[in-house]
Parts: C-alpha cells; sequence; structure tokens
C-alpha cells in the first residue's frame, strides 16, 4: 500500500481502480444527503507556494465533508520563509497533522518533506507533476465514456505537468495517449523514457495536431504558461497558437469527443470560448470531480495511515 501520492507511478492499477469506485461511490453518498465522517478528529494541512482555487478549496470541503479539518499554511508565513530545514518542518508538523497536500515549485523539495514525513504527503501540484488533477479527470472519463480502456486521449499544448501525470497514468493503466505538442514543447524526456519503460500504454508524442484529433475520444488541453513560467508567456504565446483548441479543430474529432481543461482557463489562447462553453466540454464536471476524489484520497491515505500506526 503507497503512503504518498507523490507522482501517479507510486500507484498500481489496483490502487487506481479502488479510487475510482470509492470517488464515484462518495458522488452519489453526497448527492442523495448521505453523510460518512471516517476522518473526524482528523487534520489535513495545506502548504501552498503557488495559488489555487480549485485544488486547495476542494481538499478542504473534503476534509470538512469527512468529518474532519483542514489548516491552510501559506508557505512564505512559517518558518519555511526564514530558512528552516524542510526535514525538521516535516518531523514536527507529523507530530501534530494526519496528512501533508503541498503545492510548490520543486518536486525534490516534495520528495524531500515525503522522506521525513510520518503522515501521507500528497502531492497538490509541483512544476513536474499533477497527479491529484489527473485522478480526478479519469474520474470523469469513465463517467462520460464507461472506462478508460481503448480510448483514445489527446493532449493538445505544452508538455507541462499535467501532461507528465497523464504520461504517468497511461503507464500504470495502459491508455492510449497522444500528446500534441510544438516543437520544443514535449513532455520531459526523462519522465517519457521512465513511464516507457513501466511497459503498458501507448504513449506517442507529434507535433500534428489535426492527425493526433481525428480519431479521439477525449481532447484536453491546459495553459500555454503555467504557473512560475510568467516571464515566457508573450513568446509562448506565438509558439502556441496554433495548437489551440477551436471549433476548427473539434471539427476534425469524432462527434462524440469530449472536451477538458483542468482549469483555469484562459479563453481565446489555449481553448476557444465556443468550445469551453460548448456542448462537448466536460470541464465543471471536471471541477467537482476534485472534491469527490480528494475525498476518496484523503480517505484512503488517512485511515490506511492510522491503522499502520
Ligand atoms: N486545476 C487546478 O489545480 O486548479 P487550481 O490551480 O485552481 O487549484
Ligand atoms: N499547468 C498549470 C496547471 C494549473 C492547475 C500550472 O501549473 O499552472
Amino acid at each position: 500500500m503507497y503512503k504518498n501520492i507523490i507522482t501517479l507511478l507510486d500507484l498500481e492499477k489496483s490502487d487506481f481502480e479502488n479510487l475510482f469506485s470509492r470517488a464515484i461511490e462518495l458522488k452519489k453518498k453526497h448527492k442523495e444527503g448521505i453523510l460518512e465522517t471516517p476522518l473526524a478528529g482528523k487534520t489535513l494541512g495545506l502548504i501552498f507556494d503557488k495559488h489555487s482555487t480549485r485544488t486547495r478549496i476542494s481538499f478542504e470541503t473534503a476534509m470538512v465533508q469527512l468529518g474532519g479539518t483542514s489548516i491552510f499554511i501559506s508557505a512564505k508565513d512559517t518558518q519555511i520563509a526564514r530558512d528552516e530545514p524542510v526535514r525538521d518542518t516535516a518531523r514536527v508538523l507529523s507530530r501534530y497533522l494526519n496528512a501533508l497536500a503541498i503545492r510548490t515549485y520543486s518536486q525534490e523539495l516534495l520528495k524531500e518533506f515525503a522522506s521525513f514525513s510520518t503522515i501521507p504527503v500528497i502531492n497538490a501540484l509541483t512544476d513536474l507533476y499533477h497527479p491529484c488533477q489527473v485522478l480526478s479527470d479519469l474520474m470523469t472519463v469513465i463517467e462520460y465514456k464507461g472506462g478508460y480502456e481503448d480510448l483514445k486521449i489527446v493532449w493538445v499544448g505544452d508538455g507541462n505537468n499535467v501532461s507528465h501525470s497523464w504520461i504517468n497514468a497511461a503507464a500504470v493503466l495502459g491508455l492510449n495517449l497522444v500528446l500534441a505538442c510544438p516543437e520544443g514543447f514535449n513532455p520531459d524526456p526523462e519522465i517519457m523514457q521512465k513511464a516507457l519503460g513501466r511497459g503498458n500504454g501507448k504513449i506517442v508524442v507529434t507535433s500534428d495536431l489535426f492527425e493526433a484529433v481525428k480519431d479521439a475520444d477525449v481532447i484536453y488541453t491546459d495553459v500555454w504558461a503555467s504557473m512560475g513560467q510568467e516571464g515566457e508567456y508573450n513568446s509562448r504565446k506565438i509558439v502556441f497558437k496554433p495548437f489551440q483548441v477551436n471549433s476548427g479543430l473539434v471539427k476534425q474529432a469524432p462527434r462524440d469527443v469530449i472536451i477538458m481543461h483542468c482549469l483555469p482557463a484562459h479563453r481565446g489562447e489555449e481553448i476557444s470560448e465556443e468550445v469551453l462553453e460548448g456542448p462537448l466540454s466536460v470541464v465543471w464536471d471536471q471541477s467537482e470531480n476534485k472534491l469527490h476524489m480528494h475525498k476518496a484520497i484523503l480517505e484512503t491515505l488517512i485511515s490506511n495511515s492510522f491503522v499502520k500506526k
């Protein structure tokens, strides 16, 4: 059993399946007004040093709905910002909290936190990965398509943190994933190699966007410049322009394709207003599912760590 979710390679296929079914069950119970509070008395700490709307609020709400509580910790207000070592902070926080969700720049820093924490550590986005996003996205794919086997998932745009988590998911679940990226903006080759080494999944990188979407079941896009890349925004806008998900592109895909975006979206940049707001877009369900998936993740990680101690 995994202790942390640092990358999706921490999980086996059965772990994904358990999270999907529990998240779907929790969503159903939530809609029926049935409250389960397995995390009463438990506390989640959230250390964030990048902006967030969805991830922060869905994790915090998830804790409340599961009977627990959460503490939002802006990294700049802690002693970390005054150079207290991460390894000390991790050990101290482990004495108070039951789990930590961290959003930061460096994957290495997150790994250091995890290695010194005795409580579960959850990656709530780094420069390299956004694993919980892709878990809830796959839940949405299952809801709309009845499963993920035999689907073609097409990533459009930057080979960024979210795309890396899709690559890892493809490696564990055996997905058919095509990443259509402008030249120079492919996913990290080391992450690709590691995923391909896992032996599952058909993971292909191309710059031929129109060919890629021809038989797509899912088209997924994200911002052209991620948090931390603001300085590259103007130059990226030029390179990425032909990779906009707009109705011209969507017309090349099958009529039952679904359009996904992790949000926040920049209308008129990576996605057009009419596609984002159009009938094929599932972005609001995607956002909602972050709540249900985060509940499944927290329940699984915190209950298991409790049993282990
Ligand atoms: N999708 C996502 O992670 O959104 P936030 O940056 O608002 O958390
Ligand atoms: N790739 C984006 C995702 C935001 C949820 C970023 O890192 O800014």
